[in-house]
């Protein structure tokens, strides 16, 4: 994955996660922990513990090895949360699956649509993906909001896919291929 690129559109911008971006990211996880944890991946049977410098760590090596992208969500050049997609495949899949979070503080502006819809076209256009990908928990009624808002289609019921917040979670899975995305998910969001 390209080490160094920054995708922007007005206040948003989204680039790569660093290294030394972990102490800052640990002081956000860790004063969001009630606004965060119904949402997070959890390890069956595993510690709750954070080790932000392990994952960010992780997070760099998958980045690195081409099967993820790691980043981070910027505010008016402020750190206000994180974008991964994971389990990038190419060939005959070509497709990823996006995560995301936002810092309580800035919900509700837009911010996390506009991340996405960045991260998709540059997916598209730039690695040349076919498709995206984006499960969340029915529950999660801000984040159908997101899919909604940018045209992902409804694709199935996974059940008990992901280990969230302590448990099993069945996710409500949404894609996008790139001839959905035509002219940009970015400029129709915008309009
Ligand atoms: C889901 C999430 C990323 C949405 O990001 P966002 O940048 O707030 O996205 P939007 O501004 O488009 O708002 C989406 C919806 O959140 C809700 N919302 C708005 N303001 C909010 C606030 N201050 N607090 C909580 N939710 C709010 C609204 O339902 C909104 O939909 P609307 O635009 O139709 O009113 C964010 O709520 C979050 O980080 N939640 C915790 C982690 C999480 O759920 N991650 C996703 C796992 S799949």
């Amino acid at each position: 994955m390209e080490a160094s690129f920054k995708l922007v559109f007005e206040d948003v911008s989204v680039r790569p996660l660093r290294l030394r971006d972990w102490r800052e990211l640990e002081e956000i996880l860790l004063r969001e922990r009630k606004w965060l944890e119904p949402w997070e991946a959890t390890v069956p049977g595993g510690s709750r513990q954070l080790d932000v410098k392990g994952m960010v760590r992780s997070l760099l090596r998958q980045h690195r090895d081409g099967s993820a992208i790691a980043a981070i969500i910027e505010y008016k050049g402020k750190m206000v949360g994180q974008l991964n997609v994971a389990n990038i495949l190419y060939g005959s899949v070509s497709s990823g699956s996006i995560g995301y979070w936002i810092s309580e503080k800035f919900a509700g502006k837009g911010i996390t649509p506009t991340a996405v819809a960045l991260i998709v076209d540059y997916m598209f256009i730039r690695l040349g993906l076919h498709r995206a990908e984006i499960a969340i928990r029915p529950e999660n009624k801000a984040s159908l909001r997101i899919v909604e808002k940018l045209g992902f289609r409804h694709e199935g019921t996974k059940h008990r896919y992901i280990h969230i917040d302590g448990e099993w979670r069945d996710h409500e899975i949404f894609g996008m291929t790139r001839d959905e995305a035509k002219g940009g998910v970015l400029a129709r969001f915008a309009r």
